[in-house]
This record gives C-alpha cells, sequence and structure tokens, in this order.
C-alpha cells in the first residue's frame, strides 16, 4: 500500500470514489488525473495530469479507475495492470459485508450497499449506492451495478454488464457478458444472449 492515491477520472463517479477514499482513511494524499485540462479540482482534490500521463506517478502511488463506462474503464484498468501498478480497491465504511466474500482490486462498493455470504465480486466492478447483492453470487469482471440494485441469491453475472438503477434479479438465474438491463427491470429468467433488457419481466429490446 502506497500512501498515495491517484483516482483516474474527476466526474461524478471520481467524486464519489474519491469521497469513500476520504472516508477509508488509508491515504495520506489523494489526486486526481483527468484528460478535461481546463478542470483543476475536483471536491477539493487537485487535478493534477492528464490519464494518459499516469505512468508517471506509477512507482509512488494506488491506482483507483473511477470511470463509469465498463469499456473504457477495462481498458484503462488492462494497461494499468501490464505496468503492474498497484490498483486499490474501494469499500465504504458504510457498507455490509458478509463473511467468505471475496472483492477483487479496482472495484468499488459504494455506501449503504450489503453483499452477503460467500459471493464473489471480480476486478473492476461497481457496486453502487445502496445496492444489495446476496449470497452466493458471482459478479463477473468490470459490471455496474447500480444504485439501489437488487440481486437474489445464487446469481451469475457475466463481465461487462450494467444493470440499470433499481433493477431486480430473482435467484438461480444468470445474465450474460456485455448485457444493459433497463432502470426497474426485473429478471426473472436466465439471459444468455448480450443484449438490452426491458421492463417487467425482462425482455430483449436490443441486441
Ligand atoms: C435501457 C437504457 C440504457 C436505454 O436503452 P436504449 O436502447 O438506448 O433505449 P432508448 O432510450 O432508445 O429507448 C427505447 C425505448 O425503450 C424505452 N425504455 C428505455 N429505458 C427503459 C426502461 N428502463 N424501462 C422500460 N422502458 C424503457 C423507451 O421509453 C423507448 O420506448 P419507445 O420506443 O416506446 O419510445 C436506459 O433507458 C436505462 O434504463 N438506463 C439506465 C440508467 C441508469 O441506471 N443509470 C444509473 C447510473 S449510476
Amino acid at each position: 500500500m502506497n500512501q498515495n492515491l491517484i483516482i483516474i477520472g474527476a466526474g461524478g463517479h471520481g467524486k464519489v470514489a474519491a469521497d469513500i477514499a476520504m472516508k477509508m482513511k488509508k491515504w495520506d494524499r489523494i489526486s486526481f488525473l483527468d484528460d478535461n485540462v481546463s478542470k483543476k479540482e475536483a471536491l477539493g482534490i487537485p487535478i493534477i495530469d492528464t490519464i494518459t500521463n499516469w505512468h508517471e506517478y506509477e512507482q509512488q502511488c494506488d491506482f483507483f479507475v473511477a470511470i463509469g463506462n465498463n469499456t473504457i474503464r477495462k481498458n484503462i484498468m488492462t494497461q494499468l495492470e501490464g505496468n503492474k501498478a498497484s490498483i486499490a480497491k474501494l469499500i465504504h465504511p458504510s457498507a455490509i459485508i458478509g463473511e467468505q466474500v471475496l472483492i477483487e482490486y479496482g472495484t468499488v462498493v459504494m455506501a449503504g450497499s450489503v453483499i452477503n455470504s460467500c459471493t464473489k465480486i471480480a476486478k473492476g466492478c461497481i457496486i453502487n449506492t445502496s445496492s444489495s447483492i446476496d449470497h452466493d453470487n458471482n459478479i463477473g469482471e468490470y459490471v455496474h451495478i447500480s444504485p439501489g440494485v437488487h440481486i437474489a441469491g445464487n446469481v451469475n453475472i457475466g463481465a461487462l454488464s450494467w444493470l440499470g438503477i433499481g433493477s431486480t434479479v430473482i435467484n438461480d438465474v444468470e445474465i450474460a457478458s456485455n448485457c444493459t438491463i433497463g432502470a426497474g427491470a426485473v429478471v426473472i429468467n436466465t439471459i444468455n444472449e448480450q443484449g438490452t433488457y426491458l421492463g417487467i419481466p425482462a425482455v430483449l429490446h436490443k441486441k
């Protein structure tokens, strides 16, 4: 663990990530990198450089990629991993994490979230505000679980999928990789095919 944390991305998601990092009290100094050169700070935290210059800081810093888009987040994290950079995970102190839960690096767990026993969350995920992920789930790499999502037990979610705000997934189903589940949708059947799914029950809207 380094004393400095660099958060990549100073947008809305970056500010929430920085707020969590401050509350964790693990780093002496937090800075942002962002490609908007007209912006000098966010949340009172300085933006010290552009994202493309991240490697200039790799020896002395932990990194966290705070980009909401799953694919862009993956691409930047892959570059960091390629250089063996230290990638942090961020867990808000108010999150409730059960026994035998595994949360990989590069993942953020936001305020009020509940992750129950024996669930695995892979690298680079966003577990957004007040979401609940019950027991024995497998959440794949670079998944975004939006605010207020509820996922019952024994659910598998494939890499890079995005569950929209307030959506619900019943127990014992799977969601394929690269799916979008619309806001408020209710998934009651396994989804095998990549696409956007909407409604109650959730049905394929477009491939
Ligand atoms: C599903 C979503 C990604 C849009 O997908 P899209 O394919 O671009 O859909 P469009 O916006 O073109 O809308 C297509 C149709 O689906 C409808 N639709 C869109 N989202 C819907 C939803 N969540 N539930 C039901 N219907 C929806 C639209 O009203 C539209 O209907 P129409 O054809 O009768 O006019 C978006 O609406 C959504 O739900 N996003 C989630 C946002 C979120 O969770 N943000 C949290 C960030 S932390």
